[in-house]
């Protein structure tokens, strides 16, 4: 098939999704696919049709590392004033001169439901969940709602507007309502450090999400199909698992399958199942968990958009069930065309 991936774009996390978009690009051409690899921010001037851009970009390595940095999007703006215009100009023309666009993108726009909807008014086919399942799982606030509703248990949680101040006491976590990889979030143990916390998370949401905190062990599964794959469990060797612990090989260890009871793993994969179609999910997914110490199990999130870094554990849950990377990434993009 003549795929394009779909990476990079604007959101703080471009550089996870470059990470990714590059592994998946090579992973594809691998399975004697075409690919190019496109940047939904920057795009390409000079093509207007898959042919065109795959004689102009498939000359790319694609190997790209996640710098460090979370980038500053406005340095990024800077560069380009107008983003948008490179999905009218090229991306949706070389998408629908391409058998599927095969979406790597992380992070506000991409993962939260408005590129799905404008490929779906164009016609263009897309790997992964459309864009109600997108928009309610990218919406930490509005999945939390749903998943409560189907009575699946979730942190506690307060929503704070602008200007709120907060009611629950410490500890507990701080994150932006629709933000991924991590970025402003916080785990705050003492009251002098919530207002700073709350102060960074709004940088990256109006609205910012405080729940409680659970003390436990921290998994996640994947979902692919109607497969709840092998659970991982995720153990920083400091602090919590955050950007860096994400991404910087080795600062993590990542049990898969993790060494819990078969119950534990049963009833993880079984709610996993459950957020997939409550949050209405497609294809596939990463639902991240917490375990408390006395075993209740919590679900954190989903993501539509699991990262597929060298580091990112969907890979590795994947490969934990007998699929490795290049046929996980030639299965995602069979079921978009199928
Ligand atoms: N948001 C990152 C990419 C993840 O969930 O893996
Ligand atoms: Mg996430």
């Amino acid at each position: 098939m003549d795929i394009v991936v779909l990476a990079g774009g604007y959101s703080h996390e471009r550089e996870v999704s470059m990470s990714s978009g590059s592994l998946i690009a090579n992973a594809l051409m691998k399975n004697g696919h075409r690919v190019i690899l496109l940047d939904l921010y920057f795009g390409t001037d000079q093509a207007a049709t898959f042919e065109e851009a795959y004689t102009k970009l498939s000359k790319d390595k694609y190997e790209y590392k996640v710098r460090r940095q979370i980038p500053d999007l406005n340095a990024l703006r800077a560069q380009k004033e107008k983003p948008d215009e490179m999905i009218g100009k090229n991306i949706i023309p070389i998408g629908q001169s391409a058998d599927l666009v095969f979406l790597s993108l992380h992070g506000e726009l991409g993962e939260n439901g408005q590129i799905q909807a404008v490929f779906d008014l164009y016609d263009i086919t897309y790997t992964g969940t459309g864009y109600i399942g997108s928009a309610i799982a990218m919406n930490k606030i509005l999945a939390k709602e749903v998943m409560s509703q189907h009575g699946i248990k979730t942190p506690k949680w307060e929503v704070l507007s602008e200007d709120q101040s907060p009611k629950t006491s410490v500890p507990c976590v701080v994150k932006p309502d629709a933000s991924g990889s991590s970025i402003g979030v916080y785990l705050v143990d003492k009251e002098e450090d919530l207002e700073a916390a709350i102060t960074d998370a709004r940088k990256y949401s109006k609205d910012v999400l405080i729940e409680e905190m659970i003390e436990g062990r921290e998994f996640s599964i994947g979902v692919l199909e109607d497969q709840a794959l092998p659970p991982i469990e995720i153990i920083p060797k400091s602090g919590f698992y955050d950007y860096e612990n994400k991404y910087q090989a080795g600062a993590t260890v990542e049990i898969c399958p993790a060494e819990i009871s078969e119950a534990l793993t049963k009833d993880m994969q079984a709610m996993a199942k459950r957020v997939f179609k409550a949050l209405r999910l497609e294809y596939y997914a990463r639902i991240d968990f917490m375990v408390s110490d006395s075993g209740d199990i919590y679900c954190i999130e989903a993501n539509t958009l699991p990262g597929m870094t060298p580091t990112s554990l969907f890979p590795q849950e994947a490969a934990a069930a007998g699929i490795d990377y290049n046929s996980l990434c030639d299965r995602l993009a069979k079921l978009a065309a199928d």
